[in-house]
């Protein structure tokens, strides 16, 4: 058989060890090994039933056809509503796009302002896809460190160091995945000068968890505490996380009206529009009151409480607590085990499955998610306790 001749391009994506280890759990499960899985991603409820109605009738409505790349001028305004009201920004709907998720507004993002070489400042640990499309777009990812100790924190001197002539890019998360952390407003104000003192240096605001913090947190987006930097500020967001809209594929892109002008070019010869029912789900969603976000943070709250106690219950691992998101990110004791064989063994020994720290930028963590009922976190802990003793002591 003749070698396939790849490009380079496809050649720098790295394979995705989180899929390898879910098809192992679910080779396992079908064997009928008893699984507990932590590994979640998602919310673990449907999207209300509101937005699914909305839908539907869509259908029936005739939202069937092509529609703009740049999506319903409806949603779009809609949208600018509410970073109007709930983000306190001053944008209209020439300021946003809808994308095929938020993860096609990074992509977009990139391909529009990146050149070879050019330079993006990622924090560690890191959404694990941040590096892999800087790196489609051509450009170069430079990651800055920190440590669970610290509460993962910006440590705005290392971020200063990094900083070149070919730097265009800073990427933000907060709240993080996947380290549920929510960076706090002083940092966010720090972030923020260096990019003042740097003409060239653009932030990338990703703040698709915003709606799932804890109860004594809020969520800042940079953009307001920065508004003479309106337009090197680029807001990354959607409908998954907060809404349990997943596999719905709903993000959006805000930021200057011409690079979401080139975007939705971008966009119009690839995929183009957002699937036109779809959008109208989101456009539903926008009117959810805010009970249903106090209620499902009630939930999160409550299970992200067990998954940190159970953690730091755990003699040898040391674990910041989460204050947003679903996950949290413990270290193990030592670095003899890698997070991925580490994973790989936990899941052959006691049928658990957490996610390995090494495509996150820390092969000596593993994510774990509370996004699962309590009894499967309890489950899970219980678990995990037996495999840490056993395996470090
Ligand atoms: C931090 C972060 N950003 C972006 C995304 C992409 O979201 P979407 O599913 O809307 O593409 C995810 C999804 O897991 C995420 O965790």
């Amino acid at each position: 058989m003749s070698e396939v001749n790849f490009s380079k391009r496809v050649l720098s994506i790295e394979p995705s060890l989180t899929l390898q280890i879910s098809a192992k759990a679910k080779q396992l499960s079908t064997e009928g090994k008893d699984i507990c899985n932590l590994s979640a991603g998602e919310p673990d409820f449907d999207a209300p039933k509101e937005i699914i109605n909305a839908t539907s009738e869509a259908i029936f409505d005739g939202y069937t056809k092509y529609g703009p790349a740049a999506g319903d001028l409806e949603l779009r305004k809609a949208i600018a509503k509410k970073l109007q009201i709930q983000n306190n920004l001053n944008v209209k709907f020439e300021n946003i796009m809808v994308t095929n998720g938020a993860k096609q507004a990074i992509y977009n993002l990139f391909q529009v302002l990146l050149n070879d070489g050019d330079e993006v400042i990622i924090p560690s640990p890191y959404w694990l896809s941040y590096p892999q499309i800087v790196r489609l777009a051509g450009g170069k990812p430079v990651f800055i460190d920190s440590s669970s100790e610290d509460g993962f924190k910006i440590n705005i001197q290392d971020l200063k160091s990094k900083i070149s002539s070919r730097t265009k890019f800073i990427i933000i998360n907060s709240p993080s995945n996947p380290t549920g952390r929510v960076i706090p407003k002083e940092e966010l104000l720090q972030i923020a000068e260096v990019v003042r003192e740097h003409k060239n240096i653009n932030i990338l605001s990703d703040e698709i968890y915003e709606l799932i913090v804890k109860k004594e947190f809020h969520h800042i987006s940079l953009a307001s505490l920065a508004t003479d930097l309106k337009e090197r500020i680029f807001i990354i967001n959607g409908f998954a996380k907060g809404w349990a809209m997943t596999g719905w594929r709903v993000g959006y892109l805000v930021g200057q009206k011409d690079v979401i002008k080139a975007s939705s070019a971008l966009q119009s010869q690839s995929t183009s529009n957002v699937c036109s029912f779809v959008q109208r789900g989101a456009l539903e969603a926008l009117k959810i009151n805010q009970e249903f976000f106090l209620k499902i943070n009630t939930h999160y709250d409550s299970r992200r409480e067990i998954l940190y106690k159970g953690l730091k219950d755990i003699k040898g691992l040391f674990v910041y607590p989460p204050n947003g998101a679903f996950y949290a990110f413990p270290r193990l004791p030592d670095n003899l085990m890698t997070s991925v064989d580490f994973c790989n063994r936990i899941l052959d020994d006691y049928g658990l499955v957490v996610v390995p720290g090494k495509p996150f930028g820390d092969d000596q963590s593993f994510r774990i998610s509370c996004a699962s009922s309590k009894e499967k976190i309890i489950d899970g802990l219980s678990r995990l306790k037996k495999a840490i003793l056993k395996y470090y002591s």
